[in-house]
């Protein structure tokens, strides 16, 4: 994933090209590639969790920020996936999704790259609705939320969502 240059607004509607907030250093990371199956999202969660109680961060963010994960997996799924039984699926025909955490002291980022077309966008449906839930909870719990296309390796994007954190810089 490329490395994020500006700090965007938060707003419902994401500007296509809005980047996550500046690396500011001193930070853990890590990324991890997951079939596009409905069996990734209950294992990127359990990813996130892991992760974020190994860092150090509080439970409240750690909660929102599985969350959010949940809802851009879920759509990136929805972008790319098959809803086949297991023995149906063609291994060299399964999208990968990839997911990457970042902490820092001043941030938390999550990112979710997919190949699938279409752009996240919030829908004009009522709060009852049932589309358009996922992007909704991410302004609601989120700091900040955007997303970027990518080209290389593969036409696809980058969705975003960024907590603010007033924490000791990981030594
Ligand atoms: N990763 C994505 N790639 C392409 N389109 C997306 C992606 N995430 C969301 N979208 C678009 O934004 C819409 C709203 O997403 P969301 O708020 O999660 O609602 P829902 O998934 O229930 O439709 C989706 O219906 C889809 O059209
Ligand atoms: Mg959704």
């Amino acid at each position: 994933m490329s490395v994020p240059s500006t700090a965007p607004p938060c707003r419902d509607t994401a500007t296509p090209g809005t980047r996550p907030p500046l690396h500011d250093g001193g930070d853990y990371r890590d990324v991890v590639g997951l079939a596009a199956l409905p069996t990734s999202i209950p294992l990127v969660r359990a990813f996130a969790r892991a992760k974020l109680s190994a860092w150090g961060l509080d439970a409240d963010h750690g909660w929102d920020c599985q969350q959010v994960l949940s809802e851009l997996v879920t759509n990136a799924f929805d972008v790319t996936g098959e809803l086949l039984p297991d023995d149906l699926v063609a291994l060299d025909e399964l999208a990968v999704i990839l997911i990457q955490l970042r902490i820092s002291a001043k941030h938390l980022i999550v990112e979710v790259r997919d190949s699938g077309a279409g752009r996240p966008q919030i829908p004009d449906t009522g709060l009852n609705d049932e589309g358009g839930r996922g992007l909704r909870l991410a302004t609601m719990l989120a700091g900040a939320w955007g997303w970027y296309p990518v080209t290389t390796p593969k036409q696809g994007k980058v969705v975003w969502a960024s907590w603010a954190l007033d924490r000791k810089a990981a030594s």
